[in-house]
Parts: C-alpha cells; sequence; structure tokens
C-alpha cells in the first residue's frame, strides 16, 4: 500500500442501554439530590447496561451502526480498536471480543488505555496507521460499562458517570483534509487524582483490598476539575496552531461531556460560545465513550455537516488530553 495523507470519517454510530437512571433515583441510593447534581455538572440522567451486558456488547452495537452508516460491511475492516477503563476482562482485548461478535475477521485489534481520552487517542493512532499503509479501514470504537467500576456508596463519584458507547469507521481518502493533526499530552505524575488502585499487579484482588474498595474508581474532583479545563483549552490551541487554524473558523467544537461547568470554562477560555456541542445532560460522564457518542450525535441530528470544520477535545485519567480538528466529509 502506498502511502496516503488524507484520511477521513466515513461513518459513525452509537448504542446506549435501555434502562435510564435519573438523579431522583440516584437520590434513593445515596444522599444528593436533582438541584445538588445538576447545578454542579449540568446531568439529568445516564443510561445503565443490564447486569448481562458487558463493555464488548455496548461496543458492538455502536460498531453495527458505525458500520451500517458507512455503508461497509464488517470484513472489510482490517484494524480495530476499543478504548476503555472498563474492559469485559483482563484479556484477551475486549477489541478481540467485539471483532468475533460483528464478524471482522480480517481486522487485527487491541484495546487502547487512555481513560477519559481513550476515542481521541485511538482515532489519532488509527489515523496514523492508515496514513501509513499499515491499514486500510480501521473501525474506532470507545465503549464503557462504567456502572461496574464505580462506587455506588459514594455519593462524589457514582452520580457522574454512566454507560454507553460510539464508533467511527475511518478509511484513507475523501474530500477535504480530513482528520488533522492533533495536540496530545499525558502527565504521570497526577495518576493518583483519578485512578482506580486496586485489583491490578500493584494491588491484587483480596478479601482485604475489596473490603477497602479498593477496586472502584477514585477521584479528586476539584484538582481533576482544575487540570481538564486548563489542558482542554490549551490542546484546542495548539491543534489549531498546528494546523493553521482560527478559533473562529470552527464550526463546532465536541469535548470531552465531563461536566457541564468544565466545558462553561473552556468555552469562556476559547471564546466560542454558541458552537459547543453538549448532550452530558442525557449521558453523564461516559468516559471514552463520550466524545464518540456526541460527535455521532453531532452528526446525525445535522449538527455538524459535509465540509464543516470540527475541533474534538478530551481529558481523563492518567492525566491525559489532546485535541484534534477534522473536515467533515461525510453528506
Ligand atoms: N450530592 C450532594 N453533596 C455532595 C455530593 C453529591 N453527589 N458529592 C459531594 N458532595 C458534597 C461534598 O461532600 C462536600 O460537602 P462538605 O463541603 O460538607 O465537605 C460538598 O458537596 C462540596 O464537594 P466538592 O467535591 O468540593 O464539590 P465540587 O463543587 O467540587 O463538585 C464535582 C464536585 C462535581 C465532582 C466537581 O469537582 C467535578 O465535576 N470535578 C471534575 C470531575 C470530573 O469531571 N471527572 C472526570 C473527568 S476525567 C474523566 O472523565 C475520567
Amino acid at each position: 500500500m502506498e502511502p496516503t495523507r488524507t484520511v477521513s470519517i466515513i461513518g459513525t454510530g452509537s448504542y446506549v442501554p435501555e434502562k435510564v437512571l435519573t438523579n431522583q433515583d440516584l437520590a434513593k441510593i445515596v444522599d444528593t439530590s436533582d438541584e445538588w447534581i445538576h447545578s454542579r455538572t449540568g446531568m439529568r440522567e445516564r443510561h445503565i447496561a443490564a447486569a448481562d451486558q458487558a463493555t464488548s456488547d455496548l461496543g458492538t452495537e455502536a460498531a453495527k451502526a458505525a458500520l451500517a452508516d458507512a455503508g461497509i460491511d464488517a470484513e472489510e475492516i482490517d484494524l480495530l480498536f476499543v478504548a476503555t477503563l472498563s474492559p469485559d476482562m483482563f484479556f484477551p482485548s475486549t477489541a478481540c471480543f467485539v471483532q468475533d461478535k460483528i464478524g471482522a475477521k480480517n481486522a487485527f485489534c487491541y484495546d487502547l488505555g487512555a481513560a477519559c481520552s481513550g476515542f481521541l487517542y485511538s482515532l489519532e493512532t488509527a489515523k496514523n496507521q492508515i496514513a501509513c499503509g499499515a491499514a486500510k479501514t480501521a473501525l474506532v470504537i470507545g465503549a464503557e460499562k462504567m456502572s461496574t467500576f464505580i462506587d455506588w456508596e459514594d455519593r462524589s463519584t457514582c452520580i457522574l458517570f454512566g454507560d454507553g458507547a460510539g464508533a467511527a469507521v475511518i478509511q484513507a481518502g475523501g474530500e477535504g483534509r480530513g482528520i488533522m493533526q492533533a495536540a496530545m499530552g499525558s502527565d504521570g505524575s497526577l495518576a493518583n487524582l483519578l485512578w482506580t488502585p486496586g485489583g491490578g499487579s500493584r494491588n491484587p484482588i483480596s478479601h482485604e483490598m475489596i473490603d477497602q474498595r479498593q477496586h472502584y474508581l477514585k477521584m479528586q474532583g476539584r484538582e481533576v476539575f482544575k487540570h481538564a479545563v486548563v489542558r482542554m483549552a490549551e490542546a484546542v490551541n495548539q491543534a489549531l496552531e498546528k494546523n493553521n487554524l482560527r478559533a473562529d473558523e470552527i464550526k463546532c467544537f465536541i469535548p470531552h461531556q465531563a461536566n457541564i461547568r468544565i466545558i462553561d470554562a473552556i468555552v469562556k477560555r476559547l471564546g466560542i460560545a454558541g458552537r459547543v456541542y453538549t448532550n452530558v445532560e442525557k449521558y453523564a460522564n461516559t468516559s471514552s465513550a463520550a466524545l464518540a457518542i456526541a460527535m455521532d450525535e453531532a452528526a446525525k441530528d445535522g449538527t455538524i455537516q459535509q465540509g464543516d470544520l470540527v475541533a474534538l477535545t478530551v481529558f481523563g485519567g492518567g492525566f491525559t488530553w489532546g485535541a484534534n480538528v477534522l473536515e467533515w466529509s461525510k453528506s
């Protein structure tokens, strides 16, 4: 295969499980209220997967929708990523389970771990694999069953997350500039501000670890908030600069859907009011699925159209962050 420069999204899809958990429902589980949650986060409800649905099941539904949108068969996929922090199991990868469920038998598959930034990291990695000729058609999925990894006794975290999946099919070629240059970064020195400390090789599964609830997500919310605002705003500016673009040329900004106040603070820093897509009210924070779901909804409801310039930005555990700009080439 010849190296190619332009790589474009040719289809998107998303899926959220049927069950809706409202703020009022949460107030029956922990000491909280609709007013507290909505005013601090912008969230009203989130979707929760059924007991028999694993992350790969959610990812499979989003993948099927993206393939249908792209109008291609699963066998055309030669690279498949799942970005997730809630895999079906430690190994094999959730990507391999999705591959089997959709019949993408010609793909090589792996998971990508960048917490909530995973979908943008996967998009960037897949784009580069295609651009250098190592793959032709990639299926990139962000999928999370967060409900299994959050502590339903901790009101400071359990209100924030939801389950869901989003996917995009990307391919060489396309009209316009396609997926442009990304600006990405990480800072492992701040890992302890947002992590799941138990259950891995550092602190393996034991009765003691479970009694201490170390297998659940832990977060220093205020610290995460501050870093998220600074890093996402910086990354957007860097991505714009790399691609010789100005903020006023961007039709739609799609940020990680973690909290409306984080989004509002970024909007203020970048001066982009009125051009930001949000759906955090309906789904809460679906981690690596959030950007993918928002992008799919923005495409389907006509917010973004062929030829539009779209900026994406993410922030997550690690810390990890990034931004990218793309010219929407799908009609
Ligand atoms: N309901 C009612 N009260 C609550 C709740 C709740 N669900 N949670 C916390 N409180 C209380 C606290 O106990 C505290 O009470 P105290 O003052 O008596 O001690 C008070 O509310 C204030 O708590 P803070 O944590 O300081 O509240 P804050 O205004 O910072 O809001 C929040 C908390 C919403 C978590 C905020 O810090 C935030 O959004 N941070 C970013 C988190 C985030 O988005 N993380 C994900 C990004 S990366 C990724 O997606 C993985």
